[in-house]
């Protein structure tokens, strides 16, 4: 038995019957034909999964590792190791004159999770900067390489989410960064800056989530534990007639994306406690972990939220965090 508390951002003290690390395409691929038949599950640093009771399989932690870059006469290509740190990534990049992926500095997780839920932040997915995906068919063994096109990306979505989850490895990401930068200042506080180059915006971005997002390696949580929900245009209007300060965001001509922040917060659970589990008084999407929380609180909570917007705003709230239960994914 093994302890997950510091493989998942949470830190609950769930355990797994076996730990493995693999570091090479190669020895990932090894491993896969020896054990196919078992019960496993591939994890990142885990800053978006929460163990909320022991696994009763193999967690596969995925740690291929380097960096490769090639230019064309437009684009930066970087070929990156799946098991590298997602903020140092920017970091490098930054530090090396390739811009693009500044305003998605100090998302927690690792590279290779990055293109499983399109990580967003500050006006930019992730999914605009991919090339392709290099994976391994967990069935066959055999190398795959997956175009932007092919993974389907959405808001916080992608193929890898669903048909290809538990199937697909990934083993290196390729980033595609246009030489010719453009900077991406539409949302929020960024707005304010006057003309800024991709280090101004770096640092503000790491300041704001600095100022209203819990540190995971301080405080147990793994972000917002909700998606942004989209909804038609005439269940906004009618939450509007009742709330007209209600924020919106538009989508397309039937839809639109209401923050799930302001939902939770007009219900008043900003600060909330329940046993060991609160919810972020900065920041009322992210539950966090006091230390002596656990994974059935944590669930208790989030249950509680969910019910609470979809009785009072006809809203279904989904889980953005993924939830391990004994036999593997859970659902809320
Ligand atoms: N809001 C409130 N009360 C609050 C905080 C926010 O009503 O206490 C409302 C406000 O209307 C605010 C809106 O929520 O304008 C949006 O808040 P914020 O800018 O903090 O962003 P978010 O929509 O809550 C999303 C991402 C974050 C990402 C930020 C910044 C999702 C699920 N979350 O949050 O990503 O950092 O935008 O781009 O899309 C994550 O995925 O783990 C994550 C942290």
């Amino acid at each position: 038995m093994q302890n997950l508390a510091s493989h998942h951002s949470f830190h609950f003290p769930a355990h797994c019957q076996q730990l493995v690390t693999l570091e090479t395409v190669d020895a990932a691929s090894e491993w896969l034909a020896h054990h196919r038949e078992q019960q496993w599950l591939i994890l990142g640093e885990g800053s978006n999964t929460a163990f909320i009771d022991d696994y009763d399989g193999t967690v596969v932690k995925i740690h291929i590792t380097g960096k490769k870059v090639v230019q064309t006469e437009h684009d930066f290509l970087i070929s990156v190791g799946a098991g590298e740190n997602w903020h140092e990534l920017v970091t490098y990049s930054l530090q090396h004159h390739m811009y693009g992926l500044e305003n998605l500095a100090l998302i927690p997780g690792s590279v290779g999770a990055a293109p499983i839920q399109n990580i967003g932040a500050y006006g930019v997915e992730v999914a605009s900067f991919i090339d392709s995906v290099e994976c391994l068919d967990v069935t066959t063994g055999q190398k795959q390489v997956k175009t932007t096109q092919q993974c389907q990306f959405g808001y916080r979505d992608s193929l890898f989410k669903r048909d290809w989850r538990n199937r697909l490895l990934i083993c290196t990401v390729t980033f595609r960064l246009p030489k010719k930068w453009q900077a991406v200042t539409n949302y929020g506080e960024l707005a304010e800056l006057d003309n800024p180059g991709p280090q101004t915006i770096f640092n503000k971005v790491v300041s704001i989530r600095q100022s209203k997002l819990p540190d995971p390696a301080i405080t147990g949580n793994a972000g917002s534990f909700f998606k942004n929900p989209i909804i038609p245009v005439a269940l906004y209007h009618d939450i509007a007639s009742r709330y007209p300060q209600c924020p919106v965001f538009a989508v397309d001509n039937e839809r639109v994306k209401i923050p799930a922040a302001w939902l939770i917060d007009t219900l008043g659970f900003k600060g909330k406690q329940h046993g060991g589990i609160h919810c972020h008084a900065r920041q009322p999407l992210v539950l966090t972990n006091d230390g002596n929380g656990n994974g059935k609180q944590l669930l208790e909570l989030a249950r509680l939220i969910r019910d609470s917007v979809l009785s009072e705003f006809g809203i279904m709230l989904e889980n953005e965090v993924q939830l391990i239960g004994k036999q593997g994914a859970l659902t809320l």
